[in-house]
């Protein structure tokens, strides 16, 4: 070869290699199956930037967490490890469930215990995440990056013929960005990222089969949102919203998600050929005033590279279809049988406040209330069904969610619904001077005791107060038996292995129980255990225990003591 041929042929591998190094590959979190989930939090680090590796939070892993897919109908059982040196929560977003199982601020799991919720599973087929909620620590414990995506499946999602092979032509997409200081760690003094990371990868790529492909997306920023759409303003289809399939697929060229929400879309690729490419673009610029990241600052608090900007989300190379390719999309999904505004019986009203703005501002409030754990706001009568009226006559848009709902949107004062935000919500973005209603019903799970949150998802809102709770309560007032102190036991007392729990009554059922050591450490948190076989204390070290036993009807706790031998 001619000195001439070489330097060409090195120059074409230098600009291979450039260009590939330009992108990294998109991580596809593994996934978890059945009706026990493992989930272990742990500091740990990733590698992401030469020099310093960044200190991360991870969730069976260095980053994020596995991808959880429930069967609705199944029972799932969570063992939530917290090895992190903090304590932490860890909420279900978006599932119907039991308050004392939800993972809100009150459910606080301390360094070195497990916490083991259950619930039935009930939602319809859709996407959902869990993340951590500890009060004050939202923000700092989801920069780390804690969270992992919840995909649930159902009978009817089942039977259509939609993309449905994780990793394949059915991904999860997580949204956040992240800045880095001087020694790569990751900054929490600003709002929003100057680093795109999607799935945990910053400038992440991704080869996806020339077919219809569907991308669950997710919004799990501290405070940006993202107006998403593709480099060549193709038209693709909003499938599902925060709680399920829309009643037939939206077409859209952009798609507006704010802090939790999520969309189910489906684009085709089939149209294109292989060895394309094509990116999944944030719109992000010439928002309105008070979107979330449409600031034009670049620095200081509510600065950053990515404001007011348009920035690629995920670069895409087409690649060969797979056997049995989707290659079109339903005309019709599912048929939901949505609230309206007259279902409602009791209305409620919103309004999102804030304190006198001295330097920096005061946080927002909503009825200026700043959230207080010892303060149930609202209280719901089981079976009501409720329509809620959210106000933003304020400075800043916000992310409207609250727990154990989904809801149906019913109106904005600004104009008409998106038709993709018809379906089930959980989470919708409240503009600046804009008041939004929903209708919700509350059924299955009352407690008077342990509440549910509603809040701005924005987490320096939400960590600064933007939050309030709600107890549902069961006007029939069903009274358990109350426990007593002679009323149970603890065979085999000494124990080995198992601890059973016996009681005079078969029909009692504890609401809580709470192992704890001699140095008063937790190291088992049993919301409503079910004891019929046992609990297993293989793990501990021989020794003095103490079991707390929360009984339902009083909420008395209740203290025995056992020997692991
Ligand atoms: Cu996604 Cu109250 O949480
Ligand atoms: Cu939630
Ligand atoms: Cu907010």
């Amino acid at each position: 070869m001619k000195a001439k041929n070489l330097y060409l042929a090195a120059l074409l591998l230098l600009l291979c290699n450039a260009t590939h190094a330009q992108y990294n590959q998109l991580w596809i979190p593994d996934t978890i199956s059945g009706t026990t989930f493992n989930l272990n939090l742990r500091d740990t680090f990733v590698q992401y930037l030469p020099g310093d590796q960044t200190i991360t939070s991870g969730i069976n892993g260095a980053f994020w967490g596995p991808t959880l897919i429930f069967r609705k109908g199944d029972t799932v059982h969570m063992n939530v490890h917290n090895y992190l040196n903090d304590s932490t929560t860890i909420h279900w977003h978006g599932m119907h469930l039991p308050a004392v199982m939800d993972g809100g601020p009150h459910q606080v799991i301390p360094p070195g215990t497990v916490w083991q919720p259950y619930w039935l599973v009930s939602n319809n087929a859709a996407t959902f995440w869990y993340h951590p909620h500890l009060h004050k620590e939202t923000q700092a414990q989801i920069t780390a990056g804690l969270g992992g995506f919840i995909i649930v499946r159902d009978s009817t999602e089942s039977t259509l013929a939609l993309p449905r092979t994780y990793g394949v032509d059915d991904l999860p997409l997580v949204l956040t960005s992240r800045s880095f200081d001087g020694s790569n760690a990751f900054t929490t003094t600003g709002v929003y990222g100057d680093n795109m990371l999607t799935n945990g990868v910053l400038k992440a790529e991704v080869s996806l089969p020339k077919q219809y492909i569907r991308l669950r997306i997710l919004n799990a920023e501290i405070e940006r949102g993202y107006n998403l759409g593709f480099s060549d303003n193709r038209t693709f289809y909003v499938i599902g919203t925060d709680g399920g399939l829309l009643d037939a697929p939206v077409a859209v060229t952009r798609v507006k998600l704010l802090i939790g929400e999520r969309a189910e879309i489906v684009v085709n690729l089939g149209t294109n050929n292989v060895g394309d490419s094509l990116d999944l673009i944030a719109y992000n610029s010439g928002q309105e005033f008070g979107f979330p990241g449409s600031e034009p600052s670049t620095t200081g608090e509510f600065g950053s590279a990515l404001n007011n900007a348009n920035f690629k989300v995920l670069h895409i190379n087409v690649a060969a279809a797979t056997t049995g390719a989707i290659t079109s999309l339903p005309a019709t999904l599912v048929s939901n049988t949505y609230l309206t505004a007259a279902d409602a019986t009791v209305t409620r009203t919103l309004n999102v406040t804030q304190g006198t703005p001295g330097p920096g501002g005061l946080p927002f409030s909503l009825d200026n209330t700043p959230f207080d754990l010892a303060t149930i706001n609202k209280t719901v009568t089981l079976n009501n069904t409720e329509e809620w009226t959210v106000t933003n006559n304020n400075v800043f848009g916000h992310s409207f969610h609250i727990h154990d709902v989904q809801f149906k949107l019913i109106s904005r004062s600004s104009g008409p619904l998106a038709a993709y935000e018809q379906g089930w919500k959980d989470t919708y973005y409240l503009r600046v001077n804009e008041t939004v209603s929903f209708v919700a019903k509350f059924t299955d799970y009352a407690d008077p005791t342990h509440p549910f949150m509603y809040h701005c998802h924005i987490s320096p809102h939400e960590d600064g107060g933007m939050m309030g709770q709600f107890v549902v309560t069961d006007a029939t007032g069903v009274a358990n038996t109350q426990i007593q102190l002679n009323n149970f036991n603890l065979y085999p007392n000494p124990a080995t292995n198992r601890l059973y729990v016996s009681f005079s009554d078969p029909s009692m059922q504890p609401y809580y129980v709470r192992i704890t050591n001699t140095v008063g450490r937790t190291l088992y948190m049993l919301p409503r255990p079910q004891l019929q076989n046992g609990i297993d204390i293989s793990s501990f070290a021989p020794g003095e225990y103490f079991f707390e036993l929360t009984d339902d009807k009083t909420k008395n706790t209740l203290v025995k003591k056992f020997i692991k031998e």
